[in-house]
């Protein structure tokens, strides 16, 4: 099949479909999802806990996303290869996030960049769009904020879904291809996704928008620990692998492993 591109996606908006999003960090994980058929691939600066154990998203470097963004887009044949501006790669000036982003076209071959916050940052859209980096912008509850949010806590409660809407409008006329919202009441997603004429995306914000994204070791139980609510497992990733580690362990002890069928 051929490459999803961002006008694939608008299409979904346009007719009431829907698609599919997961992060993807490394080369096995996004083949798979590849072949699965989930139409966006995004190397998430999640990677900085998902990845490199790190607690919170703020210290991933640009320079650490290259290269995992590198291999996730050099095996993908047909997703649409997203990848964050990590925190402090873009906040400076309108510039600084083309540079940043012009290298995550150039040297990581991602196809379009997602940046999180709200209308202060139309200007730096603007002037993305203008270099040609196709842009998604992410509101709502935006990790690289959290300690200036207090926290993991849900967004656009209340009057300030108002806000969230003026957000994303403006985020759109600056020439956003897709608005993300994290943890959001769903009332004030779908009033958002009714609002716009791009493509919404949604992670905990309810079912009214026309993608969804998961983090993929969360949606695949490869991770141990607290899952937020908006976190559905389909697989038990964890379990599967532990069990393999022992097996193995315990077949080398015995000397059951290697047997002469592994031998030369
Ligand atoms: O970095 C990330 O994983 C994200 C999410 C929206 C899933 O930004
Ligand atoms: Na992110």
């Amino acid at each position: 099949a051929a490459r999803v591109r961002v006008h694939h996606l608008q299409q979904l908006k346009d007719t009431g479909g829907r698609f599919a999003m997961l992060t993807a960090y490394e080369q096995y994980s996004a083949q798979i999802f590849d072949e699965a058929g989930i139409e966006v691939l995004l190397v998430g600066d999640s990677a900085s806990n998902n990845v490199f154990g790190h607690e919170t998203s703020l210290p991933v470097t640009l320079d650490e996303m290259i290269p995992l963004c590198r291999a996730v887009a050099r095996s993908t044949r047909r997703a649409l290869v997203v990848v964050d501006l990590p925190f402090g790669s873009y906040e400076v000036s309108p510039a600084q996030a083309v540079e940043s982003s012009v290298r995550l076209l150039k040297e990581a071959g991602a196809h379009a960049v997602k940046m999180e916050g709200g209308a202060f940052y139309a200007d730096h859209v603007r002037a993305m769009v203008q270099a040609g980096i196709p842009v998604m912008a992410h509101i709502g509850f935006t990790p690289q904020s959290e300690h200036a949010l207090g926290g993991y806590r849900v967004q656009g409660r209340g009057d300030d879904a108002e806000r969230l809407i003026e957000d994303a409008v403006a985020l759109q006329n600056a020439g956003a291809f897709a608005v993300l919202m994290e943890m959001v009441p769903a009332a004030a997603a779908a009033a958002v996704d009714r609002a716009l004429t791009v493509p919404t995306v949604g992670i905990g914000a309810g079912n009214a928008t026309t993608g969804q994204v998961l983090v993929w070791q969360d949606m695949a139980g490869l991770r141990g620990g607290r899952m937020a609510r908006f976190v559905k497992q389909y697989a038990d990733l964890r379990t599967v692998l532990a069990g393999a580690a022992a097996a193995y362990a315990d077949e080398v002890r015995s000397g059951a492993f290697p047997g002469p069928e592994h031998s030369f």
